[in-house]
Parts: structure tokens; sequence; C-alpha cells
């Protein structure tokens, strides 16, 4: 773009990631505010009718229609995007929005995918059922084997999605070497960064080419807005996703980029915080003998956890999931009622498929998050009846081991 820009924040260079987290957005308005300005605004007045035209036909850079450009969704999109190590960023409504933008970003009728068979519901539902209605074909391979990823690679093949680690299993994937495999087949790779976030994991520096967030989870981080970004080079952003934004309008409102924004700002230190209760939660979980395994990274039992500690800034993340102890001769029936038990018998955690919120939330993956997925599908990704996964928050740990304590007591 020849014309007027739009400015950034006037910082020296070389700041560090947790002043990044504080500052990178937009210089102030005329009032000179400290805390970030929430424009709810739909549109932008123009000064004259041929400034409007060059703005609409991007000859200049401006503020025209909260669609697809608002001062607060910039500030959220250039703070994240400084976190994550991209150059540019794209905020949308939710998750999901996020990974449906990219799909109609890249890929097109005839093309082929090749995503983990472990990612979230949801995305198995939109690659699995809605792009395959347009003729996108997708390939589900084991999160964890290097090999199934390559062998499943075509000639059509665009585009390789995981997720790392993945909900609930906390499955985590070698993104240097999916990175290597997308190169080499000219295809990308993109990466669902939502469990460890920039704090923990930054997917561009292992060679990721799109690094996608639910903004709902960890970075607003008190589950109080649906928000969604992709991460990526500016000349990809703009050339694959603004134009489908400006025709699609699947758009992150100002007010929830303007909490996302603010949560990001204590992002990191609420990351370390939780990792280290989940830590020491896990570890204790593996010690009751209510519990048959537990599911985190940052466990030595992990089968990834060399991986994990690598990829991770040395931590495990938040999220812990483990199997309760049931009869065997009950089969699946009975261990879903021993982990309903066990859910239902908490008084401090909150019972909701949410993740990433201050406040630790427990769920029963195989029929909230992962419930639509078939019992096939699920047992294919490992994700049993008497799972349970617990997000901790920042409650003191001692209080969420007495709660889980409460339904360890054998039905
Ligand atoms: C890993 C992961 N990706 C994407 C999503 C979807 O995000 P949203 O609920 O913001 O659409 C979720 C939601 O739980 C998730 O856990």
């Amino acid at each position: 773009m020849a014309g007027a820009k739009i400015p950034r924040v006037d910082l020296p260079e070389g700041l560090r990631l947790d002043t990044l987290a504080v500052r990178e957005g937009l210089p102030a308005s005329a009032w000179g505010e400290n805390s970030e300005a929430l424009f709810l605004t739909s549109s932008f007045v123009q000064p004259d009718a041929a400034t409007a035209a060059a703005r609409f036909a991007n000859e200049e850079e401006a503020f025209i229609y909260s669609r697809f450009t608002n001062p607060t969704v910039t500030m959220m999109e250039r703070r994240l995007a400084a976190l994550e190590g991209s150059e540019a960023c794209i905020a949308t409504s939710s998750g999901m929005s996020a990974i449906l933008l990219l799909g109609m970003g890249l890929l097109k009728a005839g093309d082929h995918v090749v995503c983990s068979q472990s990612v979230f519901g949801s995305t198995v539902m939109l690659f699995g059922r809605e792009f395959a209605k347009f003729g996108v074909e997708t390939t589900f391979v084991s999160q964890t084997d290097v090999g199934q990823w390559r062998a499943a690679v075509k000639a059509n093949t665009r585009l390789l999605f995981a997720e790392s680690p993945t909900n609930p299993l906390t499955e985590v994937c070698d993104i240097r070497a999916l990175a290597e495999i997308a190169r080499a087949a000219g295809a990308w790779l993109a990466v669902d960064n939502c469990f460890c976030t920039p704090a923990l994991q930054r997917p561009i520096e292992y060679g990721a080419d799109f690094v996608i967030h639910s903004g709902t989870k960890y970075l607003d981080g008190q589950g109080r807005v649906i928000a969604g970004a992709i991460c990526a080079s500016e000349q990809l952003v703009n050339e694959k996703f603004v134009p489908v934004m400006r025709s699609a309008g699947m758009s992150l409102s100002p007010f929830n980029a303007w909490v996302v924004l603010k949560g990001l700002e204590t992002l990191s230190i609420r990351m370390q915080a939780q990792s280290a209760r989940a830590l020491e939660l896990a570890r204790w979980l593996e010690s009751q003998p209510a519990v048959e395994r537990v599911y985190f990274p940052g466990l030595a039992s992990h089968p990834q956890h060399a991986l994990a500690m690598a990829q991770q800034s040395n931590c495990g993340g938040a999220v812990v999931s483990f199997i309760v102890a049931a009869p065997a001769a009950g089969g699946p029936a009975a261990a879903r009622k021993q982990a309903f038990h066990v859910i239902d018998s908490t008084r401090v955690c909150s019972i909701t498929a949410n993740l990433g919120d201050t406040k630790t939330t427990i769920t029963h993956p195989a029929s909230t998050s992962h419930g639509r997925l078939s019992e096939e599908q699920r047992i294919a990704a490992g994700i049993t009846q008497g799972m349970i996964r617990v997000a901790m928050g920042l409650d003191d740990v001692e209080d969420i081991k007495a709660d889980l304590a409460r339904g360890f007591a054998p039905l």
C-alpha cells in the first residue's frame, strides 16, 4: 500500500515480550489515555469523498468500518502478533471462526488437508464435515506419529493442521518435524496454540506458517468473552484473510477485542502460575489410587515429556486430564458413572467445558467438548468415558485437591 499507514505506537526496538504484552498497540488518542481506549463504533467518518474512495480501494490505510478495521481490534492484533513473533494477526469472532477463516482463505474444492485426529471436537467436525461439503478432503492422522503425517501427504495437500498440546489428551506434536513435512510438500502448517499461548510456546519459531488462537481461553484468561485470531506473515494475512474477512465478516467485536487486549497484559504471569499449580495437581493425581492414568506433559510419565519441555518453555501448561478407576466389568457405562460422580462431588471447580479461566474448570470431554464425535472417532482419539479434564485456574491447589478427593471414594 503506497498511501498513508496506520501509525505504530512509539516504542524503542528490541523490547522483550513482557513489555510488549503491556505496550504494543496503537498510539494513544488525542486525550493521552494510558489504558487503551475501547472504540465502540461501527464506522469511521471520512474527511472527504476522495479520501474515502482511496481508503475503500485499499490505496491508503485507515479505519473505515468495524467489520474489517477498528482501532481496538488492531491494538489486540498487533499485541498478539508481537507475542507470537509473527508479522501480523487477524482477529476473529471465535476460535472456530479463526479456523473457518483459515480454511476459506487457503483452500478450494479439490484440496486436501492432513489434520491430527486429536484436535478439539469442533475442529474435527469443521474439517471432516463442513469443509467436506465444499470439496475439501481431510485425512486424520495420529498427533504423535510423524510417519503417519508424512504418509498422508498427497499431491493436492495444501494444509497440515495440528494443535499442541491437544484437548483433552495433552498429546504433543513435533512442530518442527511437521513444518519440514509441510515445506517439502509445498503445503502450509497451522498450529492451534490455544493450550500454551505464546507465553509458553511460539510455533512460528519452529516453522509453522499460521498460529490459531481461541482467545476465549487464556488470552482473555477470565472466561468473559468469545474471541479468536490467526497469526501469520503480513503477506499471508493481507492476501489470504483480509479479503475473506471483508466479504464474510467473522469479525471480532471491539468490546471483546478490548477484553482480550487487557488480558494479554497478564498472560505470562497467569500461564506461569496456572502451569505450576497444574504440575502440582498432576503429581498428586498420579499418587491417587482412584486415578488410573494422568495426562499432563509436565509429568515424566507423559510419552512426549521431553519434547514438550523443549517446545513449551519447560512448562506442561495448565490442563490436566485423568481417567478415574472404575470396575472393569462395568465397561464404559461404569467408567462414565464414576467420572460423573467425581465431577458432581466437586464444590469449588466450575463444571463447564471452557478452559483458560482463573477459576478452575472441570468437564467430561466424551459428553461435552467431544460429545458430537462418533464413538469410533472418540476411541481413535483416545477419549474414553472415564476421562475427566481439569483446567487449573488460580484457585489454591490444595482446595482443588480436596475438591476432587470428595468424589474419589468408590461408588
Ligand atoms: C484447542 C481449541 N481450539 C479451538 C477452540 C474453539 O474456540 P472458541 O470456543 O473460541 O470458538 C477450542 C475451544 O474449546 C479449543 O479448545
